[in-house]
């Protein structure tokens, strides 16, 4: 569906309807039932209102298992910059066109109900309608992420959750995990600085965090990580702050979205690249396929390109914001997944999700629904609601050929050969606390944020266990002596007797 034509957008405020049963049937009163007598019991033959309270009782889909709660908004990308020279794919291809996207935010571990200002990582998930297919963007506003080994995440999110127990979050947990997991210091550091706590939406930058390919008709390709900075200046609340508003309004950076996009505030972000060529890659410092290191800046420089563009509000939130589905495994022509095995899990958990939230036909939902998609393979189960592909073959039929179009002749980009094995990519080094160290040095260019960070991790650490707390100094000691003494102070100081 085209994003700025949603049938909900062509609706007319003043049309009068009449009122229907869900069959059609017009009702006198939507408040009247069928009963006996004056004070009788009710009629089941009522349609009305066991139509009424049995579609009420139906009302929830699951909530998604983390990013549950959420705001977005329908814009534009706009390419800004030729980077022709790096990729084929259509949407970046032709300086100045514009490709129609929806995007939703998030917070990550709360529930569908938490507040908006929750120290918490943000989702940037970004649905781009191509030419070519939909291209989704399910990025964070981090440039790394806490691990590395993908069969780490469902155990890292439980510990981010509630105890099985007490139904409670858990300091203990939290930092039991963190501190027994050393390779998601560099992104602890991300969280607990003020920048975990961001002021809205408009006000945090996007990344891919992992590093994609971007193949060329050819054969060659380059590894690309993809940066959004807000036009908008980063703005963050402290710890405070956040704290205050989590209880004055909840719900603060959706509506914050809301109303800017509503009074014609459209906020923006400027779109980076940074490439390393394969073998830039093969001789980098860092793992390119570790997603808890960034590449740094100053040795892989971002290259502008494009330029996102928040400018209509949804009509309907469930329809567009509570049923939109995002993979990183929804690619078009011209980009593909590297092999970091992070990355790689993703690809499969996403539509796996989406078909268990929202059902195996979640594509032929109008916001997730592409420009153009014809696979009359896929056929049938619940909610097909886009005529089911009528009476087109279920199997390619000679007498019905189709087109198979290779859009861009494609030459293998990489060989992998090797014998299976079971791999343990989490073992840290001490290498790992580099750049953790590195963004403490950033937080030391502006007046008070380290002080903030010391305050942000204290404030928590304090309500962990004795023996968690003190792995937890060793832990940030590792990453700079200084750091690891000044949080065991400050922690100590809040621990309750
Ligand atoms: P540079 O000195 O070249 O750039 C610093 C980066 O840090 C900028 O992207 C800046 O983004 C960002 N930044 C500034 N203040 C903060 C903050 N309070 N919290 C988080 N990020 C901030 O750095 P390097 O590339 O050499 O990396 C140094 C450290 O910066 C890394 O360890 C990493 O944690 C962090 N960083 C690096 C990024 C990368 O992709 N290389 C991206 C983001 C952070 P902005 O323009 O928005 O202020
Ligand atoms: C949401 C799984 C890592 C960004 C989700 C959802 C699942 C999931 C199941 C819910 C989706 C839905 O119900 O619609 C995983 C797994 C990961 C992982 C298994 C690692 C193995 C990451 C990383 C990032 C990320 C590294 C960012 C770089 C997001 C975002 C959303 C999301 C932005 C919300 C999408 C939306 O707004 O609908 N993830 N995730 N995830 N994830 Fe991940």
């Amino acid at each position: 569906m085209v994003a700025n034509d949603t049938p909900a957008s062509t609706y007319k405020y003043n049309e009068k309807p009449v009122y229907t049963t869900s069959n059609g049937f017009p009702i006198e009163h939507p408040s009247k039932w069928q009963r006996v007598g004056t004070h009788g019991p009710l009629l089941l033959q009522d349609f009305h209102l066991i139509d009424l309270l049995a579609h009420f009782d139906r009302e929830r889909i699951p909530e998604r298992v983390v990013h549950a709660k959420g705001a977005g908004a329908y814009g534009e990308f706009e390419l800004t910059d030729d980077i022709s020279d790096i990729t084929s794919v259509d949407m970046l291809t032709g300086v100045g066109k514009k490709t129609p996207a929806i995007v939703r935010f998030s917070t990550v571990g709360g529930e569908k109900g938490s507040a908006d200002s929750a120290r918490d990582p943000r989702g940037f998930a970004i649905k781009f309608y191509t030419q070519e297919g939909n291209w989704d963007w399910v990025y964070n506003n981090t440039p790394i992420f806490f691990l590395r080994d993908p069969s780490n995440f469902p155990l890292f999110i439980h510990t981010q959750k509630r105890n099985p127990q007490t139904n409670l979050k858990d300091a203990t947990m939290f930092w039991d995990y963190l501190s027994t997991h050393q390779e998601s210091i560099h992104q602890v550091m991300h969280l607990f600085s003020d920048r975990g706590t961001p002021y809205s939406y408009r006000f945090m930058n996007g990344y891919s965090g992992h590093t994609h390919k971007f193949t060329k008709p050819d054969g060659s390709f380059v590894y690309v990580q993809i940066h959004l900075k807000t036009d908008q200046g980063n703005k963050t609340f402290n710890n405070a702050e956040a704290g205050k508003m989590a209880s004055d309004n909840p719900d603060f950076a959706t509506q914050d979205l809301f109303e800017a996009i509503q009074r014609g505030e459209y906020p923006s972000w400027t779109v980076y690249i940074q490439t390393l060529t394969p073998e830039q890659a093969q001789k980098f410092k860092w793992n390119i396929f570790d997603l808890t290191k960034v590449w740094p800046q100053g040795e892989v420089p971002l290259r502008k390109f494009g330029k996102l563009t928040l400018n209509k509000n949804v009509e309907n939130y469930f329809a567009e914001i509570e049923q939109v589905a995002f993979a990183p495994s929804h690619l078009v022509p011209g980009v593909e997944p590297s092999a970091d095995p992070v990355l790689q899990s993703r690809l499969f958990s996403y539509p796996d999700t989406h078909r268990h939230r929202l059902g195996v036909n979640y594509q032929q939902i109008p916001v997730n629904a592409p420009l153009r998609a014809f696979n009359p393979f896929q056929r049938d189960g619940a909610m097909s609601v886009n005529g089911n592909y009528g009476a087109n073959p279920n199997y390619p039929s000679s007498y019905r050929p189709l087109t198979y179009q290779a859009i861009k002749p494609t030459n293998p980009h990489e060989t992998w050969s090797g014998i299976a094995v079971s791999d343990l990519f989490d073992e840290v080094q001490p290498h790992d606390y580099e750049q953790a160290n590195g963004l403490w040095g950033v937080l030391g260019r502006t007046p008070g944020q380290q002080d903030n960070f010391i305050t942000n991790v204290s404030g928590h650490l304090c309500d962990a266990h004795v023996d968690t707390r003190n792995r937890t100094y060793d832990m940030f000691s590792k990453v700079n002596p200084e750091l690891g003494a000044a949080i065991k102070a400050a922690t100590e100081k809040n621990v309750k007797a």
